[in-house]
């Protein structure tokens, strides 16, 4: 009986303790006199989150509520704290000018239990940037442009799937798009990164799809998520990992097979993991490690592959709810196409002046990627205030929320390629659109998911018409538990023949 009653107490003072610690954190912003929405116990700002309203819809209320009133409020992602800026001028700060404070992103790895988490996305201080100095040279557009060819060969199997899918597809609803693009990505991405067919083209239960599903988001629920975010050495300390086992196994082994094969035999190819393997074998001081080279690789294809694939489905679905842009993108790609005698190449692509107009438009009406964060690594006194974003102190940059202010773009539920006409994009503040983030971490993807995007929409185009049908959602419904931005039911669209 004494022992059950000390339990009862413990667990009560536990609770307590629990409780008492909370209420401390959640009165941060009300201590410090910064403008934000009273947090509800455990959720934090974002107890809507899943149930009723998508991540980046609560941000983007949020930012407009307190547009015009702050430039930055506080803002508490479940038990985080953090700050969201609403300021273009200290967006550009946070991001650019006084890089130095915020270099890292504070998102969780551990290099030792987990090593396919430690990529350039993750990592901190000079890890980050040594490895980022290796890689860069491997997006450059002469790479992009050796690339080219490997990735034309991928798209032509989209287009033979989707002719398949045409002829077995119902008429009435159409088929859907999102699956079939996203297996297009996997398969680009597969190839250059790992130099692998992974063929979930033809084969939709393709091992290495399912186990990139499986690899992103974090195996942990939310909580302990939060907790590894906020005490990343503690956690580390505890061994605590990201991704399932299994799925660092697969990525380990495959590039070990593939690294191994194409060193005993010495083939080279013109992909990504060529490039690391280089880095790999050059007698610098410090080579990278193939644990390393895997991380990378797997980076390209979790940071890649959902993030192409998405807009590249968002794309289509705004060319069958606008006939007039599709033509017009349709006319330019078959003008500039002829000029290449009906070779489509690397230079070609890049003359297509208006896809880029398009691609740009879905990315604003589309922050797939709807916010990014910075982590202060010193004190930094916010310019002309006696505020402090404090060492430690989460930063949340509102993409999305940018791109759907209608001071910077007016009517934004509208689509309008116009919007980046340069007349346009010269009366806009440059902050406004960033759908890869900016300053020193921006994508290191982004010539790469264009190449992906409009080699894919180039193919599509030049074969069928997109159309909508009776099954197709407007306005689309979004995934309310995604982290990312993605549809909720799956895009359903018709194609139609071209004579
Ligand atoms: C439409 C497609 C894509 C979008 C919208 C997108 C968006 C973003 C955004 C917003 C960030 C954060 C930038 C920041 O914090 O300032 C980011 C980072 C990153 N992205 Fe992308 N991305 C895309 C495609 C890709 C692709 C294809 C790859 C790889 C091949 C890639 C690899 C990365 C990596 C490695 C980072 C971290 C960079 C660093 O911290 O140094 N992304 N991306
Ligand atoms: C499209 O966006 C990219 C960056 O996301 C930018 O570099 C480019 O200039 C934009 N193009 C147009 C036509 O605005």
């Amino acid at each position: 009986m004494d022992s059950l009653l000390v339990s009862i107490y413990s667990i009560a003072l536990i609770l307590l303790g629990a409780y008492l610690i909370l209420r401390r954190r959640y009165s941060y912003w009300a201590d410090r006199g910064v403008l934000h929405d009273k947090p509800k116990l455990i959720f934090g700002n974002i107890r809507e989150f899943g149930r009723t309203k998508a991540l980046f819809i609560i941000i983007r209320e949020y930012y407009m509520k307190y547009k015009g009133k702050a430039k930055y409020v506080g803002f508490y992602l479940f038990i985080r704290r953090t700050i969201l800026i609403l300021d273009l001028e200290l967006i550009k700060n946070v991001l650019i000018k006084d890089y130095e404070y915020f270099p890292n992103r504070g998102t969780y790895y551990n290099e030792k239990d987990d090593p396919i988490s430690a990529s350039i996305m993750h990592l901190d201080y000079e890890k980050w940037r040594n490895m980022r100095v290796k890689l860069t040279p491997t997006f450059t557009s002469g790479k992009m442009k050796f690339m080219f060819p490997t990735v034309v060969d991928v798209a032509t199997q989209l287009v033979e799937v989707m002719r398949d899918a045409h002829e077995s597809g119902s008429f009435e609803m159409g088929i859907e798009f999102e699956d079939i693009i996203a297996r297009y990505a996997v398969d680009v991405i597969g190839s250059v990164a790992f130099g692998l067919s992974c063929n979930s083209l033809k084969n939709p239960e393709a091992e290495f799809k399912v186990m990139g599903e499986k690899g992103f988001p974090c195996k942990h629920n939310w909580l302990v998520h939060s907790f590894m975010n906020s005490y990343p050495n503690l956690a580390r300390k505890l061994g605590v990992k990201y991704h399932f086992d299994d799925v660092g196994e697969f990525f380990l082994r495959i590039v070990r097979e593939t690294v191994t094969y194409r060193e005993k035999t010495g083939t080279q190819r013109k992909d990504f993991l060529n490039l690391l393997i280089d880095l790999k074998n050059s007698d610098t001081a410090d080579p990278i490690t193939m644990e390393q080279i895997t991380a990378q690789a797997y980076v390209f294809f979790t940071a890649g592959f959902e993030t192409s694939s998405c807009t590249m489905s968002f794309c289509l679905y705004e060319l069958a709810l606008n006939q007039m842009v599709q033509n017009k993108l349709r006319e330019e790609v078959m003008e500039v196409l002829t000029r290449y005698e009906g070779k489509f190449t690397y230079e070609a692509m890049n003359e297509m002046k208006y896809m880029e107009k398009v691609l740009n438009e879905t990315m604003r009406k589309y922050s797939i990627v709807p916010f990014t964060l910075r982590r202060a690594i010193k004190d930094y006194v916010i310019p002309n205030t006696n505020h402090v974003i404090e060492k430690g102190m989460d930063v949340v940059i509102p993409i999305d929320a940018l791109h759907y202010d209608p001071e910077y773009f007016p009517n934004p539920e509208e689509f309008n390629p116009e919007r980046f006409s340069a007349s346009e994009v010269e009366k806009r503040d440059s902050m406004s659109y960033i759908p890869f983030g900016d300053g020193p971490r921006i994508c290191i993807g982004i010539r790469f998911s264009r190449l992906v995007i409009m080699i894919g929409l180039v193919m599509i185009l030049r074969n069928y018409r997109i159309l909508p049908t009776k099954k197709t959602e407007i306005p689309l419904q979004f995934s309310l538990r995604k982290f990312f931005m993605g549809s909720r039911n799956g895009i359903y669209l018709r194609t139609e023949k071209i004579s």
